[in-house]
């Protein structure tokens, strides 16, 4: 049996059909927690499915859910919070796991459009599921949001990423000054380049040119040479921290932005 830091907690995950959302809900249903995993694949519900059956090979036995919603949409958020609601009875823990670069590339060599979508992507899922899980957290008597950021707030090839992430950034520190009296924690990590399996939802629906993994392959150098550790982390390494901010051990750190990019500070 492992640790059950969210033993009869509800918690909602975003963008959690991969990556580290996954592994947050993975650890989290482990732990105790009833877990709605939210993403725009049709394939969460598959996931969550699959977190439940790991959860009780490490000994739990846990209650997940699949929803899926585009977050890019304010109809979409409001929509899994309602879920959630109606399906587990309340929401204690938001983790925004959504967003990821589209592309990479120099600054001059985006388009307008392409600009937008980074914003939409990478900011616009944050600020709107942030909004939509305020009233359940108010009727619930507090509760807690965990961004996932990044460390690109400084690095390259992806300025329009930097600045939606910098916007999350933003967004945490604000929203935890302004509802801390209710009780509420609002606190982020800004993970460093992070090794995973191949995504089956690629963050570049229509793949990418040689100039572009070229272009890639110079944010990767300077990410990986940014680190102390001249490394990527694992997703282990970002779910421990997320789900360390989430839990009660975490309860007098509101507002603050993890660094946990092996030495880089974004
Ligand atoms: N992987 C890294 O190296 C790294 C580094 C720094 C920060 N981050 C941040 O960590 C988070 C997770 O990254 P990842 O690499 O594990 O993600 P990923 O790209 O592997 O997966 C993202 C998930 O979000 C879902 N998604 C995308 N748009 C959506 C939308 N509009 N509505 C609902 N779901 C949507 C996708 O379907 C996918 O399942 C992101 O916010 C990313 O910016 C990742």
């Amino acid at each position: 049996m492992t640790m059950q830091r969210f033993s009869g907690k509800v918690m909602v995950v975003t963008g959690a059909a991969q990556g580290i959302g996954r592994g947050v809900a993975l650890r989290a249903a482990a732990e105790g927690a009833r877990v709605l995993l939210v993403d725009r694949a049709d394939f969460v519900a598959e996931v969550a499915t699959e977190v439940a059956a790991e959860a009780g090979r490490m000994g739990t036995t846990a209650d997940t859910a699949g929803f899926v919603a585009d977050l890019e949409t304010y109809d979409g958020a409001a929509a899994a919070m309602a879920f959630a609601a109606q399906r587990f009875g309340c929401i204690d823990i938001l983790i925004n796991g959504v967003g990821g670069a589209i592309r990479m590339r120099p600054f001059a060599e985006f388009e307008p459009a392409q600009i937008d979508a980074e914003i939409r992507r990478s900011l616009m899922p944050t600020l709107y599921t942030c909004h939509a899980v305020l009233p359940h957290l108010l009727a619930r008597g507090g509760g807690t949001i965990v961004n996932i950021s990044s460390n690109a707030t400084r690095g390259i090839r992806r300025v329009p990423y930097s600045a939606a992430k910098g916007g999350v950034n933003a967004l945490t520190q604000s929203l935890a000054m302004e509802y801390a009296q209710r009780n509420i924690r609002v606190v982020a990590t800004a993970p460093g380049g992070t090794s995973a399996p191949p995504r089956r939802v690629p963050r570049n629906a229509a793949g990418d040119s040689d100039q572009e993994r070229a272009w890639m392959g110079e944010a990767v150098q300077q990410v990986t040479e940014s680190t102390f550790f001249k490394r990527y982390g694992s997703i282990d390494e970002q779910v421990a921290p997320i789900l360390f901010l989430a839990s009660d051990e975490a309860s007098y750190i509101t507002g603050s932005v993890l660094p946990v990019a092996g030495g880089d500070t974004g």
